[in-house]
């Protein structure tokens, strides 16, 4: 018996990517799968039915179950409908996996307004608006499982991606807070950190272009025309094998089991062989005084409190900074 038997499953952006790996996987395990996708172009433009039809087609040639949902996760209503299809189709919800996502990456000083909404709306309000329905089910019925998907451009940075890492560590700090929201009720949140070679990481510079066996999964990325096979530095067919979005899946479907009841709150960095389990953030270095500090003591501590931290992004030697002591020339 498959280990998610019986219960009842949304994936939303289940039409690709990582999406479509936990959609198929939970199917295998006997869930019954409701797999939402608008099937949009990776900028959130366009609607396209094929690729969740894809999968749910791909689902039921295995003898699984499925049905399609075409709603967008940006709006309240969408996310509603998203989880009625469930209960419509199936009688329940038991389990929403929030994978969902798109990029509209730009500097901060090129980005304009709608480049922020819209990926803000896709990511952090495409959480609340499928979790809020979602948890009221689960509340009822004191029991349940929600994934949400995080980035490490969210909880470490990533130039270019102010947009996008806002609303991932946004995801983040949503996680923490409904998993104490919901775990009195037997409800658990959890999130994953992915890592995977899908379209979205295709156009990233260091983006993998196999010969050999990973050649044929590579030929469905965009942005070969390059032809950078055999270039150092990337890597090798079996690494980009190791790399494919099917290996986030067995961990996404290991936090919606039984067997995970106890494991709330949490995040984990998921990707080949590869399963971290996230800290919490703390203060790394401290310094106390029983009173208020004044700015000249701080210009004295915080130094040598900083002392060996490195900046992420430091200004070139040759830009004056004014407080930078000089180079010795
Ligand atoms: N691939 C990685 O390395 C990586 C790294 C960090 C985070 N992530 C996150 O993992 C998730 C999946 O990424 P992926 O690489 O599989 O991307 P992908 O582009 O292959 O798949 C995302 C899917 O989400 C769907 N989608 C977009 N907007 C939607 C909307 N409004 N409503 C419903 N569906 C919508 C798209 O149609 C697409 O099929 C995303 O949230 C992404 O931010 C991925």
């Amino acid at each position: 018996m498959g280990k998610l038997a019986g219960k009842v499953v949304v994936v939303t952006g289940a039409g690709r990517g990582i999406g479509r790996g936990v959609a198929e996987m939970m199917a295998a395990e006997g869930a019954k799968v409701v797999v939402n996708d608008p099937g949009v172009a990776m900028d959130g433009s366009g609607i396209d039915k094929a690729p969740a039809d894809e999968v749910v087609d791909a689902i039921r040639s295995q003898g699984g179950a499925a049905v399609p949902n075409f709603d967008s996760v940006v709006s309240m209503q969408g996310g509603e409908n998203i989880i009625q299809t469930a209960v419509n189709n199936f009688g329940r919800i038991d389990v929403l996996v929030n994978v969902a996502g798109i990029l509209r990456d730009r500097m901060i000083f090129n980005m304009t307004e709608q480049e922020w909404d819209d990926v803000i709306a896709v990511h952090l309000k495409g959480h609340f608006a499928c979790t809020k329905p979602a948890s009221v089910l689960m509340r009822q019925q004191r029991y349940g499982r929600i994934i949400n998907f995080s980035s490490e451009s969210g909880v470490v940075g990533n130039a270019g991606q102010a947009n996008y890492g806002a609303a991932k560590s946004g995801i983040a700090g949503f996680t923490r807070v409904v998993a104490r929201d919901l775990g009195r009720y037997g409800v658990t949140v959890n999130c994953i950190v992915p890592r995977a070679w899908t379209r979205m990481t295709a156009t990233l510079p260091r983006a993998p272009r196999p010969s050999g066996p990973g050649a044929a999964a590579a030929a469905s990325m965009p942005g070969d025309e390059a032809g950078a096979q055999g270039q150092p530095g990337l890597p090798s067919a079996a690494e980009f094998q190791m790399m494919q979005p099917d290996y986030v899946a067995p961990m996404t479907c290991y936090l919606a089991t039984d067997e995970a009841w106890n494991i709330n709150g949490q995040i984990f960095l998921v990707y080949a062989g590869t399963v971290g389990l996230q800290a919490h953030p703390v203060a790394q270095r401290t310094i106390f005084k029983p009173g208020m500090w004044t700015v000249d003591e701080l210009k004295e501590m915080v130094p040598r409190m900083m002392a060996g931290i490195a900046n992420p992004a430091p200004p070139p030697e040759d830009l004056e900074i004014p407080g930078r002591p000089k180079a010795a020339s």
